[in-house]
């Protein structure tokens, strides 16, 4: 009787510890995770991107600000690479400074780069 009564215990810890994972979220989960997020339609550089880089970098990447100048479509193309390992990689350190943009963001900027970057 007794150990039924333990064994019904451990069991209902076991059940509940368990289910204590279903309320992660996936960004916490999977931090620099790019799949399984369909926000990532029609993005482009003039309606996403150039409107996203505005938000989040241009207060200190602009003309005679900190570089690179993220304002002009070229300036963006030329340095993507530099772009990606900060922004979305986060390497060598994040940017923006404060830490990395929502995953939203981070996906539609990846998508985007991973196009090609294109001028649309
Ligand atoms: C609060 C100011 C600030 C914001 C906002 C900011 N940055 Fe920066 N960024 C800096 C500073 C300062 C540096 C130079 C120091 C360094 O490299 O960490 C820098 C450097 C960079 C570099 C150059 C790295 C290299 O290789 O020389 C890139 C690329 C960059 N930021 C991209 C971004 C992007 C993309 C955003 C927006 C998502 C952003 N930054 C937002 C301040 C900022």
């Amino acid at each position: 009787m007794v150990m039924k009564k333990i064994l019904y215990l451990s069991i209902t810890a076991l059940t509940l510890s368990l289910s204590a994972c279903y309320y992660d979220t996936e960004e916490e989960l999977y931090p620099n995770s790019f799949s399984g997020n369909t926000d990532t339609v029609n993005v482009t550089y003039s309606k996403t991107i150039a409107p996203m880089l505005a938000a989040n970098c241009n207060n200190c990447h602009k003309a005679g600000g900190i570089s690179p100048n993220l304002t002009a479509y070229a300036s963006v193309f030329a340095n993507k690479a530099r772009v990606k390992a900060r922004a979305i990689d986060g390497s060598p350190s994040p940017m923006p400074t404060g830490g990395l943009m929502n995953l939203t963001n981070r996906n539609k900027l990846a998508t985007w780069i991973a196009a090609g970057a294109p001028n649309n």
